[in-house]
């Protein structure tokens, strides 16, 4: 990311009104409430890309829109296929929905997904078990769970971007778990993707002043392994370097005088 000017706003840095904020609030309940739905649907024997087609059949009953579908960041990357990420196990995160990838008792899924409503963008991602898994399993889904939390108490006035990152990142590490460098979190409102981005490791009291109107995706990854990643042949899934679980969660919020407000939580 780019340096800030202390006191002053990055560049392309929106800031939203009290009305459009309003709207991000509808866009981030649309996205809880369609994660929660896809959550109930996890189990063994169920394949991503039927998670992909309740996503779909989703958005279609609530006449929102996916900023997934056919997302390309920049030409010579292939259009992003679904409107949903499943990333399994090993994958980080950008995992595409397929009929071949049947989940089985002991796996873990990160769902990744946003929406477009009246123009605002909200995106959010949790990390699920499925059937029953592991004891250490469960111990990474509850600190990756908590890291997101931990960077989410810092998103406040008085507060800088690497706030953010400086908490996430000590959390995971007291627990043991390597923090991903190679993708972070971002500004979010009527493009999925604005400035600034919103790494999950950083030192303390630098980069950009937190302000009111400024909406984040803080989505912290976190891996049992070592912290590299590689994008695998179809162009978009992300998967860790040593072939250890990763997990990922990410909410979308508002900084308010008041502190942060969580606009994709039920
Ligand atoms: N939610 C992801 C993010 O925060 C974007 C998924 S990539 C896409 O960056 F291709 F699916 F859109
Ligand atoms: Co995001």
């Amino acid at each position: 990311m780019c340096g800030a000017v202390p006191g002053e706003l990055e560049r392309g840095v929106t800031l939203k009104t009290k009305a459009e904020l309003d709207i991000m609030r509808v866009a981030g309940r649309h996205v809880a409430e369609i994660l929660l739905e896809l959550t109930e649907a996890v189990k063994p024997g169920v394949t991503t890309m039927a998670l992909n087609r309740i996503a779909e059949e989703a958005i279609r009953k609530r006449k929102v829109k996916s900023p997934f579908l056919g997302y390309q960041p920049h030409r010579g990357m292939p259009p992003y296929p679904a409107s949903l990420c499943t990333s399994v196990n090993d994958e980080v995160v950008h995992g595409i929905p397929s009929d071949k990838t049947v989940l089985k008792e002991g796996d873990v899924i990160g769902l990744d997904f946003a929406i477009v409503h009246e123009g605002f963008v909200a995106d959010a991602a949790v990390s699920l078990p499925v059937g029953r898994v592991s004891k250490s399993i469960h111990r990474m889904l509850n600190v990756g769970r908590q890291s997101l939390l931990e960077g989410i108490f810092q998103t406040k006035p008085s507060r800088r971007i690497n706030d953010i990152g400086h908490a996430v990142q000590s959390y995971a590490e007291k627990h043991n778990y390597s923090i991903v460098r190679d993708y972070m979190g971002h500004g979010v409102g009527r493009k999925m993707h604005e400035p600034p981005s919103v790494p999950n490791y950083g030192e303390p009291g630098t980069g950009m002043k937190l302000v009111p109107g400024l909406v984040l995706a803080i989505e912290p990854m976190l891996n049992l392994g070592v912290k590299e990643t590689f994008v695998a042949e179809d162009g978009w899934t992300v998967k860790t370097a040593d072939g250890k679980l990763s997990v990922h969660f990410e909410h979308t919020i508002a900084v308010t005088e008041d502190g942060p407000e969580i606009l994709t939580k039920l």
